[in-house]
């Protein structure tokens, strides 16, 4: 039962896969993450869409067929400087945009993602 969640405040499974695919739309133009993300992003954003979907209060997709999160583990072989970081915000601040994410909604979606964001950094600036 997904009543009363962030996931269905915002429109549920639609808008996850709007904002999902507004999102890896600009990843795979960002300089910064080019590098580190497969050339075909189609598995990514089906995982990201079922992630998310979970971290907002709708059914917890992500972790029926993959186990627990555990992001930073998982995000350990890649080298995840500070700019990439913001380059990773920039590009979800703008996806929050396009999908149409509205307030009060879309602010608590994009402070919750930027501390998960802080979590996921594993390298330092200069040795990328
Ligand atoms: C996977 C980069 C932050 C959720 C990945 C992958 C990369 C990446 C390179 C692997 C893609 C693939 O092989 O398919 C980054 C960078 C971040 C960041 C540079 C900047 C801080 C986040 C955040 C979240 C997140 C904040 C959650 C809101 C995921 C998920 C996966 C993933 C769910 C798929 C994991 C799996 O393989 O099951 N990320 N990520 N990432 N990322 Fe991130």
């Amino acid at each position: 039962n997904s009543s009363g969640t962030l996931y269905e405040a915002i429109g549920g499974r639609v808008k996850i896969e709007r904002l999902v695919q507004a999102f890896y739309k600009r990843v795979a133009k960002h300089p910064e993450l080019i590098p580190i993300f497969p050339d075909d992003l189609t598995e990514t954003a089906r995982k990201q869409e079922q992630f998310l979907t979970q971290l907002f209060g709708g059914p917890a997709l992500y972790s029926e067929e993959h186990g627990h999160p555990m992001l930073r583990r998982r995000h350990l072989p890649f080298p995840i400087t500070p700019s990439r970081k913001n380059a990773w915000l920039e590009c979800m601040n703008q996806a929050l945009d396009e999908a149409e994410v509205d307030e009060p909604y879309r602010s608590a979606i994009f402070e919750r993602l930027t501390m998960t964001a802080e979590h996921m950094m594993n390298t330092p600036e200069d040795e990328k």
